[in-house]
């Protein structure tokens, strides 16, 4: 994936280039894509209340996802380092603060503590693949599927050791550097997965609820199109559809800018943005789409949170001819997706461990990987013995969740768009972007002004 051209440039990062642009398109989508499509963008639009929260939700994807997402890209190439040292620098150049090197680390952190629960997640679709291989599944009505789901996360055992999987098949691809593998992956993948997700929009279309699943995720009460205050959007759902905005597109926590290191100069950072926006967005919504007509086709509950693709698929491939295939093969493609954006999500702390504490790759990967593996058995618990255990956002699942997709994204998003559109010359950002006419403007309107000031008016509301 990366050619070693390093040396031959004036800027040209340690560890080489994108061979090509689908290649930094095909890398950065696997990273987006992933368990944050399929999983939690419909559990959390159902427990939001659906069309007005996906509404937001595009909007944040649109005005400030999409200008974050390319102010990563064109700090990390212009920086060719990894995001601490790129923000470092770049602050130097620019004549600013080197406190700015901060948000870097606030990336860091954010994906060692993401990363403990995805994999948790991820061990259950890999727990899920082995399930419907075996069948238990096939025919199964609603309420066997939900009391499948149960059994399976009270027992911290069987999830434990699915994290535990996980986190090793992370670590080891990530300890011996996955350049090569991971391209292969993810060209074969993201089709793969986009094929299974259409055979099963077509079971939901013909489940009988698609109208009743199409209106629940577009309809928005007419109070909040008028933004009355009888609208039943509440500024923690507002806040929870940008940290859902950030967490999809792996933006916040400069990981794309990690990836950006490495693009060349010459690719439009503009093109490949929108396609991967795009993209990630297209799964999200088709992903919604299959799921809510299930929930009401099945008397589920949409706001029943982080189990809702777990019960609702399984029920659907139950009762498709060749199901048992089916499903198995498409768990195990979202245990690939989540994988891909595993290894992005730990790859800025295995970096920063390499680069400041002289560490070989294998000894950061093992450090971060078994410190991320150790903060996941909280996560592991919060379904089963520890379930209980609540304080400030609930379970230690929901706070690890709570600080990472509504704080720290957005907080680093914010330091992250603010560098780039007030502490970078104009002379630097449009050298990047590569242009001078609208479309920079337009950029340069939302970097400045519109996305942050978004950004700090949810954050104020949701807040206080
Ligand atoms: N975007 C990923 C998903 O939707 C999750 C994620 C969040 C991520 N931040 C990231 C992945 C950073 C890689 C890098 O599943």
């Amino acid at each position: 994936m990366l050619n070693n051209q390093a040396g031959e440039e004036k800027r040209a990062s340690l560890h080489g280039h994108w061979s090509s642009k689908m290649t930094f398109i095909l890398a950065v989508t696997g990273s987006a894509v992933g368990l944050g499509n399929i999983w939690k963008f419909p559990y959390v639009a159902g427990q939001n209340g659906g069309g007005a929260f996906v509404l937001v939700y595009l909007i944040c994807v649109v005005v400030i996802g999409m200008p974050v997402m390319m102010s990563e890209i064109l700090i990390g190439r212009r920086g060719r380092r990894n995001p601490v040292a790129a923000m470092e620098l770049l602050s130097k150049e620019e004549g600013s603060s080197r406190h700015w090197r901060w948000v870097g680390v606030i990336g860091v952190f954010a994906g060692i503590l993401i990363l403990s629960y995805y994999s948790v997640i991820a061990g259950w679709t890999l727990g899920y693949a082995v399930k419907s291989a075996s069948g238990v599944f096939v025919g199964a009505s609603a309420e066997a599927v939900s009391a499948e789901y149960q059994n399976f996360v009270s027992d911290w055992r069987i999830t434990g050791f699915c994290h535990t999987l996980f986190m090793a098949l992370t670590i080891f691809f990530v300890a011996r550097g996955v350049e090569r593998g991971l391209e292969q992956a993810v060209r074969f993948m993201v089709p793969a997965l986009l094929i299974l997700m259409l055979a099963l929009l077509g079971y939901s279309i013909n489940s009988g609820y698609f109208a009743q699943g199409l209106s629940f995720m577009f309809s928005v009460p007419e109070s909040c199109m008028a933004l009355a205050p009888e609208c039943p959007l509440t500024w923690d759902s507002v806040l929870a559809a940008l940290g859902q905005a950030f967490f999809t597109l792996s933006i916040g926590m400069g990981c794309i800018m990690a990836y950006g290191a490495y693009l060349p100069d010459e690719t439009s950072i503009t093109s490949t943005s929108s396609a991967v926006v795009i993209a990630d967005t297209g799964i999200a919504i088709l992903a919604g789409l299959t799921i809510f007509p299930l929930v009401f086709a099945n008397g589920l509950d949409p706001a029943d949170g982080p189990g809702l693709v777990f019960q609702t698929l399984p029920l659907a491939f139950g009762q498709m001819a060749g199901g048992i295939f089916f499903s198995t093969i498409f768990f195990i493609l979202l245990s690939f997706a989540a994988w891909t954006s595993a290894i992005a999500l730990i790859e800025p702390a295995v970096a920063w461990v390499v680069e400041r504490f002289s560490k070989t790759r294998a000894q950061a990967s093992l450090l971060i990987g078994i410190l991320i593996w150790f903060i996941g058995f909280g996560s592991v618990l919060s379904f089963n013995a520890l379930a209980n255990m609540e304080f400030l956002a609930g379970t230690i699942f929901d706070n690890v969740n709570y600080l990472t997709d509504k704080i720290m994204l957005p907080l680093a998003g914010l330091l992250i768009i603010l560098f780039a559109g007030w502490v970078m010359s104009r002379n630097s950002t449009a050298d990047e972007l590569g242009s001078t006419g609208r479309l920079y403007n337009f950029w340069r309107l939302l970097a400045r002004f519109i996305a942050p000031i978004g950004i700090l008016f949810v954050l104020a509301n949701a807040i206080t």
